[in-house]
Order: structure tokens, then C-alpha cells, then sequence
């Protein structure tokens, strides 16, 4: 009898190691280990973030900020904003009627393992620069096994405190902007890939400054596919081992919303790590 349920802890063994049986009690151990850093990915929320433009800025404003009779220190202050300024999520419903609002994205789209396509030393700076698929070879790598989020890496985030060089214009009106983007045919063929469910990139937006019909935003929301902007890559991350922790606001109806960005990346060569 002891022979046979050691054989059938044995078994259990077996058959967990097989198909990846996952612990929840230990999940904690695993990721507060030190082996993963934790990277935030958002810009401030200040007088200097970027908003699309016509979008209403951040405006902050102190409301209390003192210590009362009792010697008590009490601050308090209110916000208000536009949507799509900052780094921001937009939604399906951006570009696409009837698609998911902020609120109607599902919580397991919104932690999924992160791509990230570096293409700074393509782009070298150049504004005009907009990404086709001979861009692609060789670079992009989905996950067709799970739902995945790609950012793309245009080397952006650097100039983010410059606004005239970030948004490519000094007095920006929606028609004069100049940034780099994603083609609609690159978009279209994303797409293609079924299990993503997202895309970022560290530009105010997802089409090129100066493309005016938003045509990869329509491409990505008529497939339900959420898209990040103003995403801060100052960082250099692995391209294919962290995973990505989108948290916008969660504003029911939204068409968009703020959003802290975090990245969990492994801090060494996942098989040092292992
Ligand atoms: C932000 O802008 C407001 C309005 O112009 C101003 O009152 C406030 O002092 C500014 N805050 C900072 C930290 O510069
Ligand atoms: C991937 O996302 C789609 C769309 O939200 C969902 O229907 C599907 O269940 C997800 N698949 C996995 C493996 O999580
Ligand atoms: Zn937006």
C-alpha cells in the first residue's frame, strides 16, 4: 500500500511538472524573490504632461492643505483632465462604435505577457519615420499560445519633456502634428495575430502624426484591441520576457483613460534565473 501511493504522489509529481501546475499559495514567493524588477512605464500626472491637442490639460488644484486646531495636517486636492493626454489607454470605442468602453475591457486582457519591438536605431530621430512590414523582419515575435500586448519602441520617450519635439509642432492643432507611427497596413497585419490584445507605443499616439484618418486606430478597435500611448520606454527592457500590468482608470464609459503602466521583467538573464 505505502508503494502504491508513493507511486501516486509520484504520479501527481509527474503529471504537475507536465502541465505547469501552478501554486497559488507560492506565487508570492516566486515574484517578491528579487529576481523581478518591478518598471513603471507612466509619465507624471503634472502642469507638463502632454494632452492630445484641444484636450483639456491636467489641471490640479489645491483644495486643503493645513494642519486644523487640533494640530491635525489634512491635504486634499481635485484633478481634471481629458481622456487621451498622458499615458493613456485608449479604447476599442475610440475609433470603433459599439466596441469595449474602459470599463467593458475584460481585467485578463489587461495582464498579459509584454512584447517590445525596439526600433529606436531604425527610427534614429527621424519624425517622418512610419513603420511598414520591411520593417519587420525578423522582429516581431507573437505568442500564439496566450493573449499578449505588443509595444512598439520608436525611441520617443526621450523628448517627452520637449513638447514641440515630442508632438512635432510649436503651436500643435491635430493637423500639424509630426511623430512616428504604425502603418495601417502594419496595423492590418497585427492583427492577424490572433491572441493580441493590445498595442502601445511611446508616441502620442498609434498612427503617425500625420496620418489624419486614424487608420491604425480603426484597424486595431474594430478588432476589440486596446491601445496604449505617451507609454514611457525610456528603459531598455527584454523584448520578450515581462509582462505587462495596464491599470487605467477605471472609467465606466471612457473612451480612454490615465493609466499606470507597469512592466515585471526579470532583473538577470531568465536562465541564470531559473
Ligand atoms: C500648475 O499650473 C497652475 C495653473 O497655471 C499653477 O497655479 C500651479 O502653480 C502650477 N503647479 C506647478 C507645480 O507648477
Ligand atoms: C484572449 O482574449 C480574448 C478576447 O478578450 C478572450 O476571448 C480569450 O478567452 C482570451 N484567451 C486567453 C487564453 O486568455
Ligand atoms: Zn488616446
Amino acid at each position: 500500500m505505502a508503494g502504491r501511493s508513493l507511486l501516486c504522489v509520484f504520479l501527481v509529481f509527474c503529471l504537475c511538472a507536465a502541465v505547469q501546475c501552478h501554486d497559488p499559495v507560492k506565487i508570492n514567493d516566486f515574484l517578491f524573490s528579487g529576481g523581478f524588477e518591478f518598471v513603471d512605464l507612466s509619465h507624471p500626472f503634472d502642469n507638463d504632461t502632454v494632452y492630445w491637442p484641444g484636450g483639456r490639460k491636467f489641471s490640479f488644484t489645491k483644495k486643503v492643505a493645513m494642519k486644523n486646531p487640533h494640530g491635525v495636517w489634512y491635504s486634499a486636492n481635485e484633478f481634471c483632465a481629458a481622456e487621451h493626454g498622458g499615458t493613456h489607454l485608449d479604447a476599442p470605442i475610440h475609433f470603433a462604435q459599439n466596441k469595449w468602453t474602459v470599463g467593458q475591457i475584460p481585467i485578463d486582457n489587461l495582464i498579459t505577457p509584454l512584447i517590445i519591438v525596439d526600433l529606436s536605431t531604425k527610427v534614429a530621430g527621424n519624425a517622418d519615420f512610419v513603420l511598414e512590414r520591411h520593417h519587420m523582419d525578423h522582429l516581431f515575435v507573437g505568442d500564439p499560445r496566450r493573449n499578449f500586448t505588443v509595444v512598439f519602441r520608436f525611441g520617443w520617450s526621450q523628448h517627452y519633456g520637449n513638447p514641440t519635439k515630442y508632438l512635432g509642432s510649436s503651436s500643435p492643432t491635430g493637423n500639424n502634428l509630426n511623430f512616428p507611427g504604425i502603418s495601417e497596413d502594419v496595423a492590418k497585419w497585427l492583427t492577424e495575430t490572433r491572441t493580441l490584445i493590445g498595442v502601445g507605443v511611446d508616441t502620442p499616439s498609434v498612427d503617425p502624426g500625420s496620418e489624419h484618418r486614424g487608420l491604425a486606430h480603426k484597424t486595431f478597435a474594430a478588432k476589440n484591441i486596446f491601445m496604449l500611448e505617451n507609454v514611457n520606454l525610456e528603459k531598455t527592457l527584454p523584448s520578450s520576457l515581462c509582462t505587462i500590468i495596464v491599470m487605467p482608470m477605471k472609467i465606466q464609459d471612457g473612451t480612454g483613460a490615465p493609466c499606470r503602466l507597469t512592466a515585471i521583467c526579470p532583473r538577470t538573464d531568465v536562465h541564470n534565473f531559473f
